[in-house]
């Protein structure tokens, strides 16, 4: 600011940001004209910037301010209208320096620009779901609303010529990353550029200006036919040895400072992080994958073993067979009830198939006697769960079909047998077993009786529901033959 005499075009004053626009002292300044402030002698001699004989500019006027260095500042400057201090007239000559304006506008757009690629970035991270999403819609982010041309990650492949292999791009001139040749090895002609040695150094690596970089020459025409200028090379790293690049181009030169590259290196880091946290969940998808496999292979197995061991049973004695199945029907209809996920009802159905295999150990002719059994032939009898148990103990089911076997005679009060367990104690899949064993074997013709009424069955249950057999299991059958239409399978 210059307080100016505006008969005499002399400085009467200025002030310490005048002195540091100028390059001269205030001292110097005072009585200096300010025409000889070049280059505005032009706008003081042009009458058309005169009042009353004065140089005046109440508009503001772009021009260059000479520093006394030489240095040429760009200003906007404008002067008051006359005004009188202690009986002396002067004005006031205001002048504002545009390059820092400039560069706060540029920071200005920077900054929204970061704020804009953060917010695509982080959404990225959050919801992509494969690394090449992840990079690519970094890339978008970083292209849109911008006034870069081009952005791109590659990754140096352990191949002959170390090729560096586009896997995201993004920008108006993706398209013509087709068919560029880009290297990591030093030895190679393309494997110098911006890409190169990013990889190669592990550090950043900035091309200012693609006509003067002698080492951006490979690329140079190509550069120049999508009006790419400047460009930044940032480094990125993996999981593992995995090594990567992502390229920024602007259509400008010097395009990247200080706030830009910031927040590149900022995107890098959370590139990283995003890609090791993808690594580790493509891993567990992987092995859950697998072990889903392995599962169905091994469930299919013991599905395939399960019915041999019925059709063993049932061409030895087709009444513990055909009662196994309609007991496990019942037994699934009542889980299911229960509101029990199809991976625990299918647990129950194995177990329901073969939880009298056991009666394997026992002489048919003690099976399908029509008297009641002796105490020894009764001992016999009651060994079946845990035969069957045995049996099946160290088959690795993913679901304790032994135990169900062993448990569906047991008790809540603990009068069962073979452990008399009691209670909690029982298996859930155990007493939903036992209520359907009962039912099944009560209603259906048996070698030496008919089967009985299913109310009777059904009163029988009731009779023993919270005292031998589980309440909630009892009144859940009960409700489905009564009220749910369900039907004793055939
Ligand atoms: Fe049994
Ligand atoms: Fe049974």
């Amino acid at each position: 600011m210059f307080a100016v005499d505006p008969a005499a075009i002399c400085v009467i004053d200025a002030n310490p940001a005048a002195e540091r626009l100028t390059g001269y002292s205030r001292l110097e300044l005072v009585g200096m004209n300010i025409g000889d402030l070049r280059p505005l002698q032009e706008f003081v001699k042009d009458p058309k910037h005169s009042r009353e004989g004065a140089p005046h500019f109440a508009r503001s006027h772009h021009s260059t301010l000479e520093h006394r260095n030489g240095d040429r500042v760009p200003i906007v400057f404008t002067s008051s209208d006359r005004f009188s201090v202690g009986g002396r007239e002067l004005v006031l000559w205001v002048f504002r320096e545009m390059s820092d304006l400039e560069r706060h506008r540029h920071r200005l757009a920077t900054l929204q620009w970061a704020l804009s690629a953060y917010g695509g970035a982080a959404m990225a991270l959050v919801q992509a779901d494969s690394s090449e999403g992840l990079l690519q819609a970094i890339c978008e982010a970083i292209t849109r609303e911008s006034t870069y041309a081009l952005a791109w990650v590659g990754t140096a492949e352990d191949l002959p010529g170390k090729p560096v292999s586009f896997i995201a791009a993004a920008g108006r001139a993706k398209e013509s990353l087709e068919g560029l040749r880009i290297s990591w090895d030093e030895e190679q002609d393309t494997g110098n550029g911006t890409a190169g040695l990013a990889i190669r150094t592990g550090k950043m690596h900035i091309v200012d200006n693609i006509e003067t970089s002698e080492e951006y020459s490979p690329w140079r025409e190509w550069a120049r036919r999508i009006g790419v200028q400047s460009l930044i090379g940032i480094p990125l790293v993996g999981r593992g040895d995995w090594r990567g690049v992502l390229v920024v181009c602007a259509s400008r030169v010097h395009a990247f400072e200080e706030g830009a590259i910031e927040v590149f290196e900022h995107l890098a880091t959370e590139i990283g992080h995003g890609l090791n946290s993808l690594h580790q969940k493509e891993l567990l998808e992987a092995e859950y994958q697998q072990r889903m496999k392995a599962q169905q292979q091994l469930t299919g197995a013991l599905t395939a073993m399960v019915s041999a061991m019925v059709a063993a049973v049932e061409t030895r004695d087709p009444y513990t067979a055909g009662h196994e199945n309609r007991s496990a029907d019942i037994a699934c209809a009542i889980g299911r009830e229960l509101g029990w996920d199809a991976d625990r009802l299918m647990g129950l159905r194995m177990a329901a198939m073969v939880h009298d295999f056991g009666k394997i150990s026992v002489p048919t002719k003690i099976l399908s006697k029509p008297e009641k059994l002796t105490p020894e032939e009764w001992a016999l009898m009651v060994k079946h769960p845990e035969t069957g148990y045995e049996i099946l103990k160290d088959i690795p089911f993913s679901w304790p079909v032994a135990d169900i076997m062993r448990q569906h005679h047991e008790k809540l009060d603990g009068s069962g047998y073979p452990l008399g367990l009691k209670e909690d104690e029982i298996l859930p899949e155990a007493k939903v077993l036992a209520v359907a064993d009962i039912v099944e074997a009560m209603t259906s013709d048996r070698p030496y009786r008919l089967g009985l009424d299913l109310q009777i069955a059904l009163a029988e249950i009731e009779r023993q529901a919270g005292v031998t057999l589980d309440a909630e299991a009892v009144g859940v059958c009960v409700r489905l033959f009564r009220e749910k239409g369900y039907k004793l399978p055939e």
